[in-house]
């Protein structure tokens, strides 16, 4: 049964707790116990990284050109973000990008996961290309090229150009045939120096925040809605691998970035058991299925006929489309889920300071596991997973986050052993290189290895990212 849970309801708490963490962390930062041979040594040729997202680290949003994008739209709502921040400056990442590429060369990171800006690349989403937006990428591809890192691109991270979420975005068919025809314009551009693509970031991320809670750009309540933009972004995963492909040689592999929860029942009754599976259907399956099985789970399907239209979008043929090959499955992990009987969650361990976020290293195991299971041996990557600390630079100059050093080390060992157990996981990318605008949450929660002093827009390394450098050094723990 898929989501069996490997943890027994009400079963031991994790070792692991920011607040009760004990991590080895020397006075200098670095972990004394990475000196002799790691404990747990990762396969020769493991890749280590770390992810981020054009909107949350970028800012110059009006510069060089660029669009307009559903976030600039969403920030400007009153009451919908934290302080009414915005993405217009964030880390200042466009002006600052060489310092910042040689700071993941200092990390020793070897893959560095970035987002590219559909309304910087194609301003209305459908009109010309912009020549300066491209170039910006070409140039933090090869300036990580130069510098010894391999770049991972994503093309989608949630900035939906604003002309076409006035013509319905997702909702409409039409944006998957722009984003096809905007992701092969990229991979044209950056073919020969990118081998790693991902489509779209956690377009379950879109259904949930942006068209079921409203939390997210666009800020829409429309369950019936939401699950047509569901199928229309799984149908424009599958068209823009279609039209990337010619463009990307033999060696450039392409995949979905899909967040997956781990789904259990919050008890042992048949009920709570049942409410598990199809919870997960549409968690996990919803996405998964399409992709890699080429067809929907029934069960979500069946579930959805009584309040979205759905069916009515899903086209001859699409479901092909969806399920065109793909060489690569991008994993983003955060959090458990724990389903009642009545079908509601609940939280059985403890929570970082993003309320949805409980520490459960073993999930990391156990969605790993499963996809082996359930769909297969293709090529894993971990392009996601990490936490928010209140993280402050101390006057000695040092941002001591020990929560994330010791929630890194028992997600880490996690990993190790799925490895073991014969998982195809060939890297890892900590969520995030550096803080960044947290969408609704603004500048407020801190998800970085690298703390950034906005006022100045200084960077410094959190005690978390020199103990990151010496697991990458070590490659182990
Ligand atoms: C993921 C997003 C990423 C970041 C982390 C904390 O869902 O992909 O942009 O917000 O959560």
């Amino acid at each position: 049964m898929p989501g069996t849970p490997s943890a027994a309801p009400g079963g031991a708490a994790t070792s692991t707790s920011v607040a009760t963490g004990a991590p080895n962390a020397g006075e200098d930062g670095t972990d004394p116990s990475l000196a002799a041979a790691p404990a747990l040594r990762f396969p020769d040729g493991f890749v280590w990284g770390a992810a981020t997202s054009a909107y949350q680290i970028e800012g110059a949003a009006h510069v060089d050109g660029r669009g307009q994008s559903v976030w600039d739209t969403f920030c400007r709502i009153p009451g919908r973000v934290r302080n009414g921040e915005t993405g217009d400056v964030a880390a200042d990442h466009y002006h600052r990008w060489a310092d910042d590429l040689d700071l993941i060369r200092e990390l020793g990171l070897k893959s560095y996961r970035f987002s590219v800006s559909w309304p910087r690349v194609v301003p209305t989403g459908a009109g010309p290309v912009n020549r300066k937006g491209l170039d910006f990428y070409k140039r933090l591809a090869d300036g990580l090229r130069n510098r010894g890192v391999t770049p991972m691109v994503t093309l989608y991270h949630w900035d939906t150009p604003q002309e076409l979420q006035d013509l319905g975005g997702w909702e409409n068919r039409d944006t998957a045939y722009r984003f096809a025809e905007y992701a092969a314009t990229v991979a044209q551009a950056l073919g020969d120096v990118v081998p790693n693509w991902l489509t779209l970031n956690e377009p379950k991320t879109i259904v949930q925040n942006g068209y079921l809670s409203g939390t997210h750009a666009p800020g829409k309540q429309d369950p019936g809605a939401a699950y047509v933009v569901a199928h229309h972004q799984l149908l424009a995963h599958g068209l823009a691998v279609q039209a990337m492909r010619p463009h990307l040689g033999t060696t450039g592999r392409i995949g979905p970035a899909l967040n997956l929860h781990p789904c259990y029942p919050a008890d042992d009754s048949p009920q709570a058991q049942a409410r598990t599976v199809l919870h997960d259907g549409y968690e996990n399956r919803l996405y998964l299925d399409p992709i890699l099985k080429g067809s929907y789970p029934q069960d979500v399907l069946d579930d959805l006929a009584s309040y979205s239209p759905i069916h009515k979008y899903i086209l001859d043929g699409d479901v092909q489309v969806i399920n065109s090959p793909v060489e690569l499955l991008a994993v983003q992990y955060y959090t458990p889920l724990y389903v009642t009987a009545e079908g509601d969650t609940v939280t059985r361990y403890p929570t970082t300071e993003a309320f949805w976020q409980q520490i459960y290293p073993e999930g990391m195991y156990d969605i790993l596991m499963r996809i082996k299971k359930d769909y297969g041996d293709i090529a894993l990557t971990i392009t996601e997973n990490g936490l928010p600390t209140p993280d402050t630079l101390g006057r000695d100059g040092r941002v001591r986050d020990t929560g994330r050093i010791s929630f890194l080390r028992d997600h880490f060992a996690e990993a190790h052993r799925a490895i073991t157990d014969g998982v195809n996981l060939e890297s890892y990318h900590v969520w995030s290189l550096m803080d960044n605008f947290e969408w609704a949450e603004g500048y407020d929660q801190r998800w970085g290895l690298v703390y950034v002093d906005y006022a100045t827009q200084r960077r410094i390394r959190k005690d978390s990212a020199d103990w990151y450098s010496d697991v990458i050094r070590a490659n182990g723990l």
